[in-house]
């Protein structure tokens, strides 16, 4: 079973405004690619790439690369943003895949593969992946922490009460831990040349008011939203205010680092 969600537009143009794209991650991909597949590297598909900052990363190192979602929105939404000339978008669902078997050099889920019905997406990869393909499955966990001079701390003591507030709203398909999910995967893959790897710790410098929107993106707060916009509302203003009351500013704008923690597991097909 799959589950359907980000797919309204607003989720998905907030998307495209606040999430994070794992440039780091792509980096170890390829030097992971590089020492394993057979170059030329013709196609890199992207799936439940959503607004695409994930998909146009991977441009520079492929002839072609598509992004895949089920969701119409979230490909609209990639569609319409300026995009490297080799980047396309498909709308389709992750165990579906419109291309032929052993066509693929690089298939890739960004923070996307725990929504899939996951053996079913794994066969599908499986079959459209070429000998000497790789796949690469990444996520992060939702615990982001925030730097910011001495009081680095009691920031994190409110990033806690935000996300503490928001685990009512989880979606039970992903249950309490995500990596739990991208582990069971990782351990039914049989190709014998895989890597798991659980503490990628990435830092970026951004306004708060981009860390309050990415923490809004997430499928338990966009369930709360759902329920009770206003509740949804007056939590982030709510957290927002502590945060920025901590820091002493008065603009949300103000910039902090924020610092998230990936996971990923990559393998070679034999
Ligand atoms: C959390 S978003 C991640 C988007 C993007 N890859 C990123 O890194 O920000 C998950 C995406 O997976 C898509 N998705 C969920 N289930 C899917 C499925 N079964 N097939 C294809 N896409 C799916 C959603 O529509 C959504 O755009």
């Amino acid at each position: 079973m799959a589950v359907r969600l980000f797919e309204g537009k607003d989720h998905a143009a907030a998307y495209l405004q606040y999430r994070v794209a794992p440039q780091e991650l792509v980096s170890t991909v390829m030097s992971f690619m590089e020492k394993r597949t057979p170059k030329p590297f013709n196609l890199a598909l992207d799936v439940g790439c959503g607004s695409g900052q994930g998909t146009t990363l991977l441009a520079p190192y492929f002839a072609k690369v598509v992004g895949t979602d089920v969701s119409p929105a979230q490909i609209e939404t990639a569609q319409a943003i300026k995009n490297p000339p080799n980047v396309s978008y498909r709308q389709c669902p992750a165990e579906e895949l419109p291309f032929a078997s052993g066509e693929v050099d690089l298939l890739s889920a960004m923070t996307a593969a725990h929504w899939f019905d996951h053996q079913r997406f794994l066969k599908e990869a499986d079959r459209v992946l070429k000998p000497g393909g790789c796949l690469a499955l990444l996520s992060y966990t939702m615990d982001m922490e925030l730097e910011y001079g001495d009081i680095s701390s009691t920031l994190n003591d409110i990033c806690k009460e935000f996300y503490g507030a928001l685990l009512p709203f989880r979606d039970p398909y992903i249950g309490k831990s995500s990596k739990k999910i991208y582990l069971d995967m990782f351990n039914s893959c049989s190709y014998p040349d895989k890597e798991w790897n659980e503490c990628l710790r990435t830092k970026r410098n951004l306004p708060l008011s981009q860390y309050i929107g990415m923490v809004e993106t997430f499928s338990s707060y966009q369930k709360l939203k759902n329920k009770d916009p206003a509740e949804a509302e007056r939590l982030s203003d709510h957290i927002r205010n502590k945060l920025m009351s901590a820091m002493k500013v008065s603009s949300p704008e103000t910039e902090v680092t924020m610092i998230m923690h990936y996971f990923y597991w990559l393998a070679c097909k034999p």
